[in-house]
C-alpha cells in the first residue's frame, strides 16, 4: 500500500516526508493555485523537498497539447515526476502513449467503474477515484472501489487504485477495506491518522510513572 500527500504546501512536504513513510505527492490546478506559486517553482520547490513520485496534472484538451505538457512536465525530472491525465479519451490516449516510454501515468477524476475499466486497459499505473466528490453526489464509492477491485483482480491488471478526495479518517479506513491498494490524503488528514486521545494520556501516563520510578529509587538509594 502506497500513502501519498495531496498538497503543494512545502512545509506540509518537509514535515510529511521528514517521517518517511510517504511514497509522493499527488497535485492538481486547485490545490497548485492555494499554494499560490507558477506550476514550474511548485515542481522545483515540491521535488527539493520530498523525495518520491510527484504526479502533475495536465490541463490540456487535446492528446496533442497533453503529449506536449507531459514531455514539458518530465523534463523536470523523468525519474520522480508521474503524469497525472483526466480521463477523457484524448487523456486515455495519451496514457497509452505515455505507458510505452515507461512514464508513470495516473487517470484522475474517476467516478465510474467504466472509466476505471478504460484506464486500465490503456494502462494507467494508477487511477484516482474520488470518494468524497462521488458521496456528496449520491454515488456508492464504497461500492465503485469494490466494483473496481474485483474486476482488476479478474482481469490481472496491474493498474492500482490511488483513491483521492477525501474528508476524514473513516473515509479512508472505509475505502482501503473495500479495495484500493493506495490513498491521496491532505497534511491535515494524514496528522489525523496519528491521532488518538487515549494515546496521548497513555504517554502521559508513562511519563509520569517513569519520573515516578526515578524518584523511588533515588529515595532507596
Ligand atoms: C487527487 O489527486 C485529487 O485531485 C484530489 O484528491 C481531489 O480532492 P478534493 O475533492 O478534496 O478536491
Amino acid at each position: 500500500m502506497d500513502l501519498f500527500l495531496d498538497t503543494a504546501d512545502i512545509e506540509q512536504i518537509k514535515q510529511g516526508f521528514n517521517i518517511g513513510i510517504l511514497k509522493g505527492v499527488t497535485t492538481n490546478p486547485s490545490i497548485l493555485l492555494k499554494a499560490g506559486k507558477s506550476r514550474s517553482d511548485t515542481i522545483k520547490a515540491i521535488l527539493e523537498n520530498s523525495n518520491g513520485l510527484l504526479f502533475v496534472q495536465t490541463v490540456s484538451d487535446k492528446y496533442r497539447d497533453i503529449m506536449i505538457e507531459a514531455n514539458e512536465l518530465l523534463s523536470f525530472d523523468s525519474k520522480r515526476i508521474g503524469i497525472k491525465i483526466p480521463v477523457t479519451p484524448d487523456g486515455i490516449k495519451a496514457i497509452q502513449e505515455l505507458k510505452k516510454s515507461s512514464v508513470k501515468t495516473l487517470a484522475t477524476a474517476v467516478f465510474s467503474t467504466s472509466q476505471a475499466i478504460i484506464s486500465a486497459i490503456a494502462g494507467a499505473d494508477y487511477i484516482a477515484p474520488y470518494i468524497n466528490r462521488m458521496e456528496q453526489n449520491g454515488i456508492d464509492a464504497i461500492e465503485v472501489i469494490k466494483e473496481i477491485r474485483n474486476i482488476y483482480e479478474m482481469n490481472c491488471f496491474e493498474t492500482k487504485i490511488l483513491a483521492a478526495s477525501f474528508r476524514n479518517v473513516e473515509q479512508v479506513i472505509r475505502t482501503i477495506k473495500a479495495g484500493a491498494h493506495s490513498v491521496t490524503i491532505s497534511y491535515e488528514l494524514f496528522c489525523d491518522m496519528f491521532n488518538n486521545y487515549l494515546t496521548d494520556k497513555s504517554i502521559k501516563k508513562f511519563a509520569e510513572d517513569w519520573v515516578a520510578l526515578n524518584e523511588k529509587i533515588k529515595i532507596k538509594q
